[in-house]
């Protein structure tokens, strides 16, 4: 028999229904105000959420916490990292006892009897909109790791995880929280994984990302979000329950919040993304080699037709001779060798209305002026001995600003404020942040739950830097700055996300379609604004080079998308570019109109994501819960861009059409303007410059769904 035993409620419910009351519109469509119940038996105890939502079910067999310990070996290789995480012990801890400890709390303590050391805590509390666990081993040095456990249904979907790129739904895999670098391929069944893995692991895996966080929604209407630092993992392969795994096994830190999928993720999202406005005028031309050829290649796209909205130069601070090739000096201040006449040229561009963006990341070239100035001031990571860390980033050797140091931090932002904004840039690639050797030494540790825990905690640090130098500037609105390494705090800093370093290919473990899926569970994890390189990054004669049709299909579906922004790749000359021949250069012209043409659908978008943190790019199912129901793995292939437009992109080489969900609803095609009824998979013609787009028939936006779709050149 089981006895409800225990209800909690936030003591915070009765003033938020006030504060309602008062002013009217809360800003975002809150969470359900959070409540938990308890119930109990001899041998097993169930946490509800709400009134029926079963989070955890302990009992014999299923118990809800198992210690463990273990050995946990990193071995990196340029940001990738093999890792060989050996469980020694695993202990299930069956009994337990609940205590009440006010209205709002109560503390569950779990052992087991066969080790006096055992005893963990879980101690629930609501705050004003979740339900808040803590607690966690009682020996955290006896016991180094926990698994906490959570229910899990069959039919259950989970989303999010950071950012991830082969799934969107999560379950039925693991996914570990580590940032690195993606990967390149990013599917061992392909042999071609194999062979770049024999690089330090280089091929990467499903799971592989440079944002990992240990959070997820679930369609069970339930958001989770853990705060962990120390390695650990998501892990759904069961079909009987999920399971937290954490090294920080002392101190857990978790919020759960419940509602709709779209409450939920409004919660979830921060809404501090930026994204200027000159940004929606056009593309952004990636560009490098000099003044003079990125001029050319400018007036290129004038005389095409193309809007241009800004030139990103990563080469701006010269270029340096490696065994690999040639590769970006990273030693961040203009090279006036390299861009003669960058300042003045900055103003001319400017008075066309064309911004420059430049590069950056957290590393300093040991050979250029900038470290050798600065060496010896306590402002890079260092070695257990103390001398600076040096790392090798592939022919030349680099340290890291020690960007968890308050006074580090103060000097590479106000580097950035010197070198950058009053050069008069208006934006940047802020790369990296993933590299951060195990045993590097940060000034300020002291502020960490534990020096295993720097590595996953610097990337907000390096999007804080960069947030911090463009508001010190006052250049908030003016500035777009591109991140692409997170953790759960990144959300709060970065001003945009950019998906990493795509192949140029059509894979669905590293090609196009992933940046639909990273743009998804992005917007799950809080982070609503991305792009990605158009026509993808990573090239390898004679195996991954891009052609003309990956470019188009490309650059046709980021017209949908906050930003469209160019990228030579890592091998130019390899790849087809938008100005290898005529015919690519009109579709840019026609497509950079059709972007434009969007902006105030885009500007409205944002300015939404401002107000109730709803992401730009989002799943169907936001809008149309039921879309959940029955899930396929199309839902991660398509999206809403905003709340009126469904794109899915062409993604498959080949392809003159696409099979896709529409949600239920009345549709409009895009581009012959045909309704369409939802609630059905359909196929719809695609051929190239028309990737499969609808707009909702009642949308306030048809008027101009219509002029765009009616730009045709
Ligand atoms: C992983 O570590 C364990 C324990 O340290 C060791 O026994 C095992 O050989 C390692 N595995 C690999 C593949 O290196
Ligand atoms: C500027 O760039 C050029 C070529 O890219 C390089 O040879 C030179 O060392 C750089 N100069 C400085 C001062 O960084
Ligand atoms: C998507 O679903 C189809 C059909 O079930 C399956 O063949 C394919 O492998 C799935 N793809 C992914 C990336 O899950």
């Amino acid at each position: 028999m089981r006895e409800a035993l225990l209800y909690f409620q936030s003591p915070l419910l009765v003033p938020l229904a006030l504060l309602v009351l008062v002013w009217g519109q809360p800003p975002v469509d809150a969470v359900l105000p959070p409540s938990f119940r308890i119930e109990q038996t001899s041998d097993s105890f169930r946490l509800l959420l709400q009134d029926d939502l079963l989070l955890i079910d302990h009992g014999p067999g299923h118990e809800a916490v198992v210690l463990g310990t273990g050995t946990t070996t990193f071995k990196e290789t340029t940001g990738n990292f093999i890792i060989n995480d050996t469980i020694t012990e695993r202990l299930p801890l069956s009994s337990f006892s609940v205590s009440a400890e006010s209205e709002s709390a109560a503390t569950v303590t779990l052992w087991s009897s066969t080790d006096a050391e055992s005893t963990v805590t879980l101690r629930f509390s609501t705050s004003a909109d979740s339900v808040l666990i803590g607690g966690g081993a009682a020996r955290p040095e006896r016991f180094d790791r926990l698994w906490l456990r959570l229910h899990a249904e069959l039919d259950e979907t989970v989303f999010g995880g950071g950012e991830q790129y082969t799934f969107f739904n999560l379950r039925g895999r693991d996914y570990p929280v580590w940032t690195r670098e993606q990967g390149i391929l990013r599917d061992p069944d392909n042999p071609l994984t194999d062979i770049i893995s024999l690089d330090g692991g280089a091929g990467g895996d499903y799971h592989t990302t440079y944002w990992p966080e240990a959070s997820f929604l679930s369609s069970r209407g339930y958001y989770f979000r853990s705060v962990t630092h120390e390695y650990g993992a998501l892990q759904f392969s069961s079909e009987e329950r999920h399971e937290l795994y954490t090294q920080s096994a002392g101190a857990l830190d978790v919020r759960v919040a419940a509602g709709s999928p779209l409450q939920l993720v409004q919660w979830a999202n921060t809404g501090r993304q930026l994204l200027p406005d000159w940004a929606s005028e056009g593309v952004i031309l990636g560009l490098e080699g000099g003044t003079e050829f990125m001029m050319q290649r400018y007036q290129q796209a004038r005389d095409a037709g193309i809007k241009v909205a800004g030139i990103w130069i990563q080469d701006w601070s010269g270029i340096v001779n490696t065994a690999f090739g040639e590769r970006v000096f990273w030693n961040w201040r203009w090279n006036e060798t390299h861009y003669p006449g960058l300042d003045t040229v900055i103003q001319t561009l400017k008075a066309d209305g064309v911004r420059l963006l430049a590069y950056i990341n957290p590393y300093l070239n040991i050979d250029g002026d900038i470290y050798q100035n600065n060496r010896d001031k306590g402002y890079f990571l260092t070695d257990a001995s103390g001398a600076e860390y040096v790392q090798d980033f592939g022919g030349f050797s680099c340290v890291t600003v020690d960007l968890l140091s308050e006074p580090a931090s103060a000097w590479y932002e106000q580097l950035i404020r010197t070198n950058m904004l009053d050069l008069g840039i208006s934006g940047w690639m802020a790369d990296f942040a993933e590299y951060v050797p195990v045993d590097a030494v940060s000034a300020g540790a002291a502020a960490l739950s534990s020096p295993a825990a720097l590595h996953n905690t610097f990337p907000a640090l390096w999007g804080r830097a960069n947030r911090r130098a463009v508001t010190a500037a006052g250049k908030e609105d003016d500035t777009l700055f591109f991140v692409r390494s997170g953790n759960t705090e990144q959300a709060q800093h970065a001003a945009m996300t950019w998906s990493g370093d795509q192949n140029v290919d059509w894979t669905t473990t590293d090609g196009l379609v992933t940046t639909v899926v990273s743009a998804l569970s992005l917007a799950i994890a809080g982070c609503g604004l991305n792009h990605f390189d158009i026509g993808g990054y990573t090239t390898q004669r004679p195996f991954f080079v891009r052609s003309e049709e990956l470019l188009l299909r490309s650059a046709e579906y980021a017209v949908f998308t906050p930003v469209m922004r160019t990228h030579e790749g890592n091998r130019p000359d390899a790849n087809v570019q938008w100005y290898s021949n005529e015919h690519i250069l009109a579709a840019f012209a026609r497509l950079s109109r059709q972007f434009a043409a969007l902006a105030p659908y885009t500007r409205a978008a944002l300015s939404e994501y401002g107000e109730s943190h709803t992401p730009l790019q989002r799943p169907t199912f936001l809008h149309y819960p039921n879309e959940l129901s029955g899930y396929t793995n199309l839902t991660g292939y398509q999206y809403l861009y905003g709340s009126d437009l469904l794109v899915a992109p062409v993604y498959e080489e080949g392809a003159h059409s696409r099979r896709l969900r529409l949600p239920e609803d009345s549709w409009v095609h895009l581009w012959t303007g045909e309704p369409w009824q939802g609630s059905q998979e359909v196929t719809v013609d695609a051929a190239l410059g028309q990737p499969p787009v609808f707009y909702r028939a009642d949308s306030a936006w048809s008027e101009l769904f219509k002029q765009i779709s009616q730009i045709t050149e």
